[in-house]
């Protein structure tokens, strides 16, 4: 498994995402502003994985302050959490862990602890929040394994692996609990336009694990179901509203769209705390726009003429007709999901945003 985050020592590394395959370098982030600039930039992207960045930032963050007093701590921390939380705004993830640091936080300043306490405790909580998403992938996995043939034939789009998580993966995560379950898997990588985390990320990280990988440009996708070529589509979420329509990497919704048409199985899997019951339904999740560069050049070379208008949503909405089922580490949600879901989720009804 990649070390997609980790300390070292006191800080932090992360693997540049930007630069892979090509090359394999590592970022050091040594203060809060190091790793907002990190997510931001998608030095590190994936809802899971911005969300442990967040909470490992929120302790990097306490550890370094010189605030001698509780209240100084404090407002440094709420201006952390609001810079953080200023980053990205489309994966919910991001926004639960620094609610759950928050709720740390919280917890430890009702307890009347020391600012060395409340740094230790900020430490345990981000530290448990990354060990519990590699343990929900896993869990997603072993769940998502049942629902694949003993060949199949897989399409994914974006990177929902290792990289985009903890360690693991979500919908690479079925596709790495298949393999261990003994089914016989070949992968087709949607290579996701613009910023290509399938044919970067996505066929890296599951040619490193030996598993069988075909990259595809994203238009290939409907001819390819039409040959009779796959099995079932497995892909990530950014979050998922209450009646089951989830945001995803832009493309995402075309490939559902041809997967029903073709009578292909649709699946997401994503954590709970991708699971998102405050936000009813897909028209409430905010989709970031992000800079037209990463369409008008394909890394340093311009392929648009110059001034040409560009859009760049970094995200769609399927609606969750499209989907035959959600598998999260607690199990496998199947329609109707206004009611499956109601219970699957980690976010309180009431959070308060
Ligand atoms: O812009 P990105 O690369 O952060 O978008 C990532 C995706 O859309 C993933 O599919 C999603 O976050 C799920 S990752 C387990």
């Amino acid at each position: 498994m990649l070390p997609t985050i980790a300390w070292q020592g006191d800080d932090i590394v992360m693997v540049d995402q930007r630069k892979l395959p090509a090359d394999e370098i590592y970022v050091t982030c040594k203060n809060v502003n190091d790793i907002a600039k990190a997510i931001k930039t998608m030095v590190i992207r994936g809802a899971p994985a911005i969300g442990v960045c967040a909470a490992m930032g929120l302790a990097l963050g306490a550890a370094r302050s010189k605030a001698t007093g509780t209240k100084q701590f404090t407002t440094e921390f709420q201006k952390n959490c609001e810079l953080l939380g200023a980053t990205r705004p489309t994966a919910v993830n991001l926004f639960w862990a620094i609610e759950r640091m928050k709720r740390a936080f919280s917890a430890g300043a009702l307890a009347g602890e020391s600012v060395q306490d409340l740094k230790h405790r900020l430490r345990t909580e981000a530290d448990r929040i990354h060990d519990e998403d590699v343990a929900s992938c896993r869990a997603i996995g072993v769940n998502g394994a049942a629902l694949v043939p003993a060949e199949a034939s897989i399409l994914t789009h974006c990177n929902a692996g290792a990289l985009a998580t903890a360690g693991y993966g979500t919908a690479l995560g079925v596709i790495r609990g298949a393999v261990e379950a003994g089914r016989k898997v070949r992968v087709l990588a949607d290579e996701t336009r613009p910023f290509l985390q399938g044919a970067r990320l996505t066929a890296w990280e599951l040619m490193k694990d030996g598993i069988d990988t075909t990259v595809i440009t994203d238009n290939m996708a409907g001819a390819i179901m039409k040959a009779g070529d796959v099995d079932l589509v497995v892909v990530g979420a950014d979050r998922i509203a209450a009646n089951g329509d989830f945001a995803n990497k832009i493309g995402t919704y075309t490939v559902a769209v041809l997967a029903k048409e073709h009578g292909i199985p649709f699946y997401v899997a994503a954590p709970s705390s991708t699971i998102d019951l405050a936000t009813s339904t897909g028209d409430g999740i905010p989709i970031e726009e992000r800079h037209a560069k990463e369409v008008t050049h394909v890394g340093s070379t311009q392929i648009a003429p110059e001034g040409a208008q560009v859009r760049n949503p970094s995200f769609d909405v399927t609606p969750h007709k499209y989907v035959t089922a959600i598998i999260t580490e607690r199990g496998v949600w199947k329609p109707p999901f206004i009611e499956s879901l109601a219970n699957a989720g980690t976010w309180d009804r009431d959070l308060v945003r």
